[in-house]
Protein backbone atom coordinates (compact mmCIF):
# COMPACT_ATOMS: atom_id res chain seq x y z
CA UNK A 1 0.00 0.00 0.00
CA UNK A 2 1.46 3.57 -0.84
CA UNK A 3 1.99 5.70 2.27
CA UNK A 4 0.03 8.13 -0.03
CA UNK A 5 -2.86 6.18 -0.74
CA UNK A 6 -5.75 6.61 1.61
CA UNK A 7 -5.17 3.55 3.96
CA UNK A 8 -7.96 0.66 3.66
CA UNK A 9 -9.96 0.38 7.18
CA UNK A 10 -9.78 -2.91 9.38
CA UNK A 11 -11.52 -3.92 12.23
CA UNK A 12 -10.52 -6.33 14.42
CA UNK A 13 -12.29 -7.89 17.25
CA UNK A 14 -10.65 -9.24 20.75
CA UNK A 15 -7.64 -7.28 20.64
CA UNK A 16 -6.58 -7.39 24.29
CA UNK A 17 -4.42 -10.46 23.73
CA UNK A 18 -3.26 -13.21 21.74
CA UNK A 19 -4.12 -13.58 17.94
CA UNK A 20 -6.12 -10.63 17.64
CA UNK A 21 -2.96 -8.28 19.03
CA UNK A 22 -0.88 -9.77 17.12
CA UNK A 23 -3.00 -9.60 13.96
CA UNK A 24 -3.58 -5.70 15.05
CA UNK A 25 -0.32 -4.67 14.75
CA UNK A 26 0.68 -7.17 12.15
CA UNK A 27 -2.20 -5.35 10.04
CA UNK A 28 -1.00 -2.39 11.16
CA UNK A 29 2.98 -2.48 10.10
CA UNK A 30 1.14 -3.85 7.10
CA UNK A 31 0.09 -0.16 6.38
CA UNK A 32 -3.65 -0.74 7.52
CA UNK A 33 -5.42 1.46 9.08
CA UNK A 34 -6.20 -0.60 12.10
CA UNK A 35 -9.37 -0.13 14.23
CA UNK A 36 -8.41 -2.51 16.99
CA UNK A 37 -11.45 -3.34 19.34
CA UNK A 38 -11.84 -4.94 22.70
CA UNK A 39 -14.82 -5.22 25.26
CA UNK A 40 -13.34 -3.58 27.90
CA UNK A 41 -10.12 -0.52 26.81
CA UNK A 42 -9.41 -0.66 30.35
CA UNK A 43 -7.31 -3.87 29.05
CA UNK A 44 -5.16 -2.27 26.48
CA UNK A 45 -1.93 -1.93 27.77
CA UNK A 46 -0.50 -4.69 26.32
CA UNK A 47 -1.68 -3.63 23.05
CA UNK A 48 -0.65 -0.42 23.25
CA UNK A 49 2.95 -1.53 24.19
CA UNK A 50 2.76 -3.85 21.38
CA UNK A 51 1.89 -1.23 18.74
CA UNK A 52 4.71 0.94 20.55
CA UNK A 53 6.90 -1.38 19.90
CA UNK A 54 6.40 -1.72 16.18
CA UNK A 55 6.30 1.85 15.88
CA UNK A 56 2.34 1.67 14.52
CA UNK A 57 -0.33 3.44 15.31
CA UNK A 58 -3.89 1.86 16.12
CA UNK A 59 -7.25 2.99 16.20
CA UNK A 60 -8.70 1.18 19.76
CA UNK A 61 -12.54 1.65 20.52
CA UNK A 62 -14.86 -0.63 22.65
CA UNK A 63 -16.56 -3.40 20.61
CA UNK A 64 -17.84 -6.09 23.08
CA UNK A 65 -19.24 -9.05 20.53
CA UNK A 66 -22.23 -10.34 22.35
CA UNK A 67 -23.35 -6.53 22.77
CA UNK A 68 -25.31 -5.45 19.29
CA UNK A 69 -25.80 -1.97 20.61
CA UNK A 70 -22.34 -2.10 21.29
CA UNK A 71 -20.72 -3.71 18.07
CA UNK A 72 -23.63 -1.24 15.76
CA UNK A 73 -21.85 1.64 17.66
CA UNK A 74 -18.26 0.38 17.14
CA UNK A 75 -19.04 0.06 13.31
CA UNK A 76 -21.41 3.28 13.24
CA UNK A 77 -18.25 4.98 14.69
CA UNK A 78 -15.50 3.89 12.20
CA UNK A 79 -17.75 4.70 9.04
CA UNK A 80 -18.21 8.17 10.83
CA UNK A 81 -15.10 8.89 10.74
CA UNK A 82 -13.57 7.05 8.16
CA UNK A 83 -16.48 6.58 5.16
CA UNK A 84 -15.29 3.22 4.79
CA UNK A 85 -14.36 -0.66 6.04
CA UNK A 86 -12.29 -2.55 3.72
CA UNK A 87 -12.15 -5.63 5.82
CA UNK A 88 -13.45 -7.35 9.35
CA UNK A 89 -11.64 -10.01 11.30
CA UNK A 90 -13.79 -11.88 13.72
CA UNK A 91 -11.00 -13.14 16.09
CA UNK A 92 -12.77 -12.54 19.74
CA UNK A 93 -13.45 -16.03 20.76
CA UNK A 94 -13.30 -17.74 23.80
CA UNK A 95 -12.48 -22.04 25.04
CA UNK A 96 -14.40 -24.20 27.21
CA UNK A 97 -14.04 -27.56 28.74
CA UNK A 98 -16.65 -29.56 29.24
CA UNK A 99 -18.74 -32.65 28.63
CA UNK A 100 -22.44 -33.20 28.21
CA UNK A 101 -23.20 -34.07 31.52
CA UNK A 102 -21.15 -32.02 33.52
CA UNK A 103 -22.01 -29.19 31.63
CA UNK A 104 -25.73 -27.37 31.57
CA UNK A 105 -27.22 -26.02 28.40
CA UNK A 106 -26.80 -22.25 29.89
CA UNK A 107 -23.22 -22.93 29.80
CA UNK A 108 -23.43 -24.71 25.88
CA UNK A 109 -25.22 -21.15 24.96
CA UNK A 110 -23.33 -19.08 26.48
CA UNK A 111 -20.11 -20.74 24.21
CA UNK A 112 -22.37 -20.08 20.88
CA UNK A 113 -23.10 -16.67 22.48
CA UNK A 114 -19.10 -15.42 22.01
CA UNK A 115 -17.86 -17.68 19.32
CA UNK A 116 -21.14 -17.80 16.46
CA UNK A 117 -23.67 -15.13 17.58
CA UNK A 118 -20.96 -12.98 18.18
CA UNK A 119 -19.54 -13.32 14.69
CA UNK A 120 -23.14 -12.67 13.39
CA UNK A 121 -23.23 -9.81 15.33
CA UNK A 122 -20.06 -8.05 14.15
CA UNK A 123 -20.30 -9.87 10.42
CA UNK A 124 -24.59 -8.72 10.10
CA UNK A 125 -23.27 -4.96 11.16
CA UNK A 126 -20.22 -4.76 8.51
CA UNK A 127 -21.40 -6.41 5.65
CA UNK A 128 -22.95 -3.44 4.08
CA UNK A 129 -19.90 -1.74 4.35
CA UNK A 130 -17.46 -4.59 3.04
CA UNK A 131 -19.97 -4.58 0.06
CA UNK A 132 -19.74 -0.85 -0.37
CA UNK A 133 -15.59 -1.58 -0.60
CA UNK A 134 -15.88 -4.67 -2.07
CA UNK A 135 -14.01 -6.08 0.82
CA UNK A 136 -13.22 -9.10 2.98
CA UNK A 137 -14.69 -11.50 6.11
CA UNK A 138 -12.40 -13.21 8.01
CA UNK A 139 -13.00 -15.26 10.90
CA UNK A 140 -10.48 -16.81 13.22
CA UNK A 141 -12.02 -20.50 14.02
CA UNK A 142 -9.76 -23.45 14.77
CA UNK A 143 -9.01 -26.87 13.73
CA UNK A 144 -11.69 -27.26 16.41
CA UNK A 145 -14.05 -26.18 13.46
CA UNK A 146 -13.11 -29.00 11.72
CA UNK A 147 -12.55 -31.77 14.29
CA UNK A 148 -14.29 -32.67 17.10
CA UNK A 149 -11.84 -33.04 19.99
CA UNK A 150 -13.12 -34.34 23.81
CA UNK A 151 -14.27 -32.02 26.08
CA UNK A 152 -14.31 -29.25 23.70
CA UNK A 153 -17.84 -30.60 22.29
CA UNK A 154 -19.70 -26.88 23.42
CA UNK A 155 -16.48 -25.09 21.59
CA UNK A 156 -16.46 -26.89 18.43
CA UNK A 157 -19.85 -27.29 18.14
CA UNK A 158 -19.65 -23.56 18.19
CA UNK A 159 -16.57 -23.50 15.63
CA UNK A 160 -17.95 -25.86 13.32
CA UNK A 161 -21.41 -23.65 13.42
CA UNK A 162 -19.27 -20.62 12.44
CA UNK A 163 -17.54 -22.70 9.47
CA UNK A 164 -20.49 -23.56 8.56
CA UNK A 165 -22.32 -20.41 8.35
CA UNK A 166 -19.38 -19.17 6.63
CA UNK A 167 -19.01 -21.58 4.28
CA UNK A 168 -22.53 -21.13 3.22
CA UNK A 169 -22.27 -17.51 3.47
CA UNK A 170 -18.62 -17.42 1.02
CA UNK A 171 -20.58 -17.51 -2.26
CA UNK A 172 -23.15 -15.61 -1.87
CA UNK A 173 -21.18 -12.91 -0.34
CA UNK A 174 -19.09 -13.56 -3.82
CA UNK A 175 -21.65 -12.66 -5.79
CA UNK A 176 -21.81 -8.81 -4.21
CA UNK A 177 -17.81 -8.56 -3.92
CA UNK A 178 -17.05 -9.81 -0.89
CA UNK A 179 -14.39 -12.49 0.18
CA UNK A 180 -15.24 -14.44 3.10
CA UNK A 181 -12.24 -16.58 4.76
CA UNK A 182 -12.04 -18.83 7.66
CA UNK A 183 -8.65 -18.93 9.64
CA UNK A 184 -8.02 -22.75 12.00
CA UNK A 185 -5.11 -22.15 13.81
CA UNK A 186 -4.09 -25.15 16.53
CA UNK A 187 -2.37 -24.93 19.67
CA UNK A 188 -1.23 -21.06 20.00
CA UNK A 189 0.57 -19.63 23.23
CA UNK A 190 -2.06 -16.60 24.38
CA UNK A 191 -4.13 -16.28 26.91
CA UNK A 192 -6.54 -18.37 25.72
CA UNK A 193 -6.19 -21.47 28.18
CA UNK A 194 -6.15 -19.02 31.48
CA UNK A 195 -8.85 -16.98 30.13
CA UNK A 196 -11.36 -20.31 30.52
CA UNK A 197 -10.86 -19.75 33.82
CA UNK A 198 -10.46 -23.39 35.09
CA UNK A 199 -8.65 -25.38 38.20
CA UNK A 200 -7.53 -28.58 36.36
CA UNK A 201 -7.52 -30.44 39.44
CA UNK A 202 -10.52 -29.24 40.89
CA UNK A 203 -12.25 -30.18 37.35
CA UNK A 204 -11.19 -33.33 37.11
CA UNK A 205 -12.20 -34.19 40.99
CA UNK A 206 -15.69 -32.84 40.29
CA UNK A 207 -15.93 -35.03 36.64
CA UNK A 208 -17.59 -38.36 38.24
CA UNK A 209 -16.88 -41.13 35.77
CA UNK A 210 -15.56 -38.97 33.49
CA UNK A 211 -12.14 -38.42 35.52
CA UNK A 212 -9.59 -40.61 34.22
CA UNK A 213 -11.21 -39.58 30.28
CA UNK A 214 -10.54 -35.70 31.31
CA UNK A 215 -6.93 -36.27 33.21
CA UNK A 216 -5.33 -37.99 30.21
CA UNK A 217 -6.85 -35.21 28.26
CA UNK A 218 -5.58 -32.50 30.34
CA UNK A 219 -2.42 -33.83 30.34
CA UNK A 220 -1.95 -34.16 26.56
CA UNK A 221 -3.28 -31.02 26.30
CA UNK A 222 -0.95 -29.13 28.81
CA UNK A 223 1.89 -31.18 26.89
CA UNK A 224 0.74 -29.92 23.43
CA UNK A 225 0.51 -26.59 24.68
CA UNK A 226 4.37 -26.57 26.17
CA UNK A 227 5.93 -28.44 23.59
CA UNK A 228 3.90 -27.82 20.42
CA UNK A 229 2.39 -24.19 19.99
CA UNK A 230 2.59 -21.84 17.81
CA UNK A 231 3.39 -18.39 18.98
CA UNK A 232 0.80 -15.75 18.28
CA UNK A 233 2.90 -13.67 15.70
CA UNK A 234 2.67 -17.01 13.54
CA UNK A 235 -0.78 -17.34 14.19
CA UNK A 236 -1.22 -13.95 12.94
CA UNK A 237 0.70 -14.18 10.03
CA UNK A 238 -1.96 -16.52 8.31
CA UNK A 239 -4.45 -13.54 9.16
CA UNK A 240 -2.53 -11.30 7.82
CA UNK A 241 -2.66 -13.73 4.53
CA UNK A 242 -6.22 -13.58 4.27
CA UNK A 243 -6.41 -9.74 4.88
CA UNK A 244 -3.62 -9.52 1.95
CA UNK A 245 -3.47 -12.05 -0.85
CA UNK A 246 -4.45 -11.07 -4.03
CA UNK A 247 -6.95 -14.21 -4.06
CA UNK A 248 -7.40 -15.59 -0.20
CA UNK A 249 -8.60 -18.98 0.12
CA UNK A 250 -11.87 -20.26 2.26
CA UNK A 251 -9.81 -21.90 4.24
CA UNK A 252 -6.76 -21.39 5.85
CA UNK A 253 -4.51 -23.54 8.42
CA UNK A 254 -2.25 -21.43 10.87
CA UNK A 255 0.69 -24.43 10.86
CA UNK A 256 1.49 -27.76 9.56
CA UNK A 257 0.33 -29.16 12.70
CA UNK A 258 -3.10 -27.58 11.65
CA UNK A 259 -3.00 -28.73 8.23
CA UNK A 260 -1.97 -31.84 8.68
CA UNK A 261 -4.90 -32.06 11.57
CA UNK A 262 -7.91 -30.60 9.91
CA UNK A 263 -6.44 -32.58 6.78
CA UNK A 264 -7.41 -36.24 8.75
CA UNK A 265 -10.64 -35.11 7.26
CA UNK A 266 -10.78 -32.14 4.90
CA UNK A 267 -10.08 -33.41 1.00
CA UNK A 268 -11.05 -30.09 0.43
CA UNK A 269 -8.33 -28.42 2.65
CA UNK A 270 -8.34 -24.50 1.62
CA UNK A 271 -12.02 -24.74 0.66
CA UNK A 272 -11.32 -23.75 -2.84
CA UNK A 273 -13.21 -27.18 -4.13
CA UNK A 274 -16.31 -26.44 -2.39
CA UNK A 275 -17.17 -22.55 -2.89
CA UNK A 276 -16.11 -22.53 -6.91
CA UNK A 277 -18.88 -25.45 -6.62
CA UNK A 278 -21.21 -23.20 -4.79
CA UNK A 279 -20.83 -20.19 -6.66
CA UNK A 280 -21.88 -21.83 -10.10
CA UNK A 281 -25.29 -22.16 -8.13
CA UNK A 282 -25.86 -18.51 -7.87
CA UNK A 283 -23.40 -17.05 -10.89
N1 LIG B 1 -4.95 -20.12 21.40
C1 LIG B 1 -5.35 -21.20 20.80
O1 LIG B 1 -4.79 -22.30 21.03
C2 LIG B 1 -6.46 -21.17 19.79
C3 LIG B 1 -6.65 -22.29 18.98
C4 LIG B 1 -7.65 -22.28 18.03
C5 LIG B 1 -8.44 -21.16 17.87
N2 LIG B 1 -8.24 -20.08 18.66
C6 LIG B 1 -9.14 -18.91 18.44
O2 LIG B 1 -8.35 -17.77 18.24
C7 LIG B 1 -9.11 -16.61 18.60
C8 LIG B 1 -8.24 -15.73 19.48
O3 LIG B 1 -7.94 -16.42 20.67
P1 LIG B 1 -6.51 -16.29 21.40
O4 LIG B 1 -5.85 -17.58 21.32
O5 LIG B 1 -5.79 -15.08 20.94
O6 LIG B 1 -7.00 -16.14 22.93
P2 LIG B 1 -7.02 -14.93 23.94
O7 LIG B 1 -5.65 -14.43 24.20
O8 LIG B 1 -7.84 -15.43 25.09
O9 LIG B 1 -7.84 -13.80 23.16
C9 LIG B 1 -9.23 -13.86 23.01
C10 LIG B 1 -9.71 -12.45 22.84
O10 LIG B 1 -11.14 -12.48 22.67
C11 LIG B 1 -11.68 -11.47 23.51
N3 LIG B 1 -13.08 -11.67 23.84
C12 LIG B 1 -13.66 -12.67 24.53
N4 LIG B 1 -14.98 -12.44 24.64
C13 LIG B 1 -15.23 -11.26 23.99
C14 LIG B 1 -16.38 -10.49 23.74
N5 LIG B 1 -17.59 -10.85 24.20
N6 LIG B 1 -16.27 -9.35 23.01
C15 LIG B 1 -15.08 -8.96 22.54
N7 LIG B 1 -13.94 -9.63 22.77
C16 LIG B 1 -14.02 -10.76 23.48
C17 LIG B 1 -10.78 -11.46 24.73
O11 LIG B 1 -10.99 -10.26 25.44
P3 LIG B 1 -10.91 -10.12 27.03
O12 LIG B 1 -9.51 -9.78 27.33
O13 LIG B 1 -11.85 -8.99 27.32
O14 LIG B 1 -11.36 -11.43 27.62
C18 LIG B 1 -9.43 -11.56 24.06
O15 LIG B 1 -9.02 -10.30 23.59
C19 LIG B 1 -10.37 -17.12 19.29
O16 LIG B 1 -11.46 -17.05 18.40
C20 LIG B 1 -10.02 -18.57 19.62
O17 LIG B 1 -11.19 -19.37 19.68
C21 LIG B 1 -7.27 -20.05 19.61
Amino acid sequence: MSSTATPKVVLITGTSSGIGLAAAVAAARAGWHTVATLRDPRRADALRKAAAEAGVELDIRQLDVVDEASVAAAVDGVIADHGRLDAVINNAGAGHLGTLENDTVADVRKVMEVNFFGVLNVSKAALPHLRAAGGRLITVTSVGGVVGQPFNEAYCAAKFAVEGYMESLAPVAASVGVSVSVVEPGAVATEFVNNVGLDPEAEIAAAGPYAPALDAYVTRTVAQFLNGAQTQDEAAAAVLEALTAEHAPFRLQTSDWARDFTGMKLKDLDGSAVVETTRTWVA
